[in-house]
């Protein structure tokens, strides 16, 4: 196995321990979703997509929404702390030195994005949250709180990734109103 496949599987590993039930299935979307924009993305960028949210797999060091009132300042927190954990993983793979430093940059990046790179990588995870975790959102927070991280989700898509988002269907009817509602808002 070489160290790029070594640093997958540990980050895998990691986040399958996560008490948040979509964050696998998120993790190996949002890279599948890079792949689908950018077929060429390379290691860093893949290893970013799947380990973007690794913060959330380790309980006693995740950072928590309830210590913050900004929700921007809460989640550049944790991009900060999700950098650390796969900063270690990485080393620990003897992962070339480059592809860790821009892996672990775009990590800290990823919820706002600011180069080609990075808006890649925000593209894929926004996208992502729309195709698998909206629903399982839902369930856990209800129709107001979703309706506020869809909308802000949906707020930073590129206008290429809003036009992936509105063709996506829920077999649900809320949650397919509520879809259409933070578009519609979204537009106007
Ligand atoms: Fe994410």
């Amino acid at each position: 196995m070489d160290n790029i496949d070594c640093a997958k599987k540990e980050i895998r590993a990691v986040i399958a321990g996560s008490r948040v039930p979509e964050d696998p299935r998120h993790a190996d979307n949002t890279l599948e979703w890079l792949l689908c924009l950018e077929p060429d993305a390379g290691d860093a960028l893949q290893l970013a997509a799947l380990a973007h949210d690794i913060d959330r797999a380790i309980e006693e060091i995740k950072v928590r929404r309830a210590d913050f009132d900004d929700y921007d300042a809460f989640k550049a927190a944790h991009a900060r702390n999700g950098v650390e954990i796969l900063r270690s993983i990485l080393i620990q793979c003897d992962v070339e030195g480059d592809i860790v430093d821009e892996a672990c940059r775009l990590v800290e990046v990823h919820e706002v994005g600011g180069d080609p790179r990075s808006d890649l990588l925000k593209d894929a995870d926004s996208i992502s949250y729309f195709d698998v975790n909206l629903p399982l959102y839902y369930q856990r927070e209800g129709w107001a709180e979703t309706k506020r991280r869809s909308s802000w989700g949906y707020r930073r898509l590129s206008a290429r990734a809003k036009k992936l988002v509105d063709k996506i269907c829920y077999q649900d009817e809320t949650l397919m109103q509520l879809l259409r509602e933070v578009i519609h808002e979204g537009i106007h």
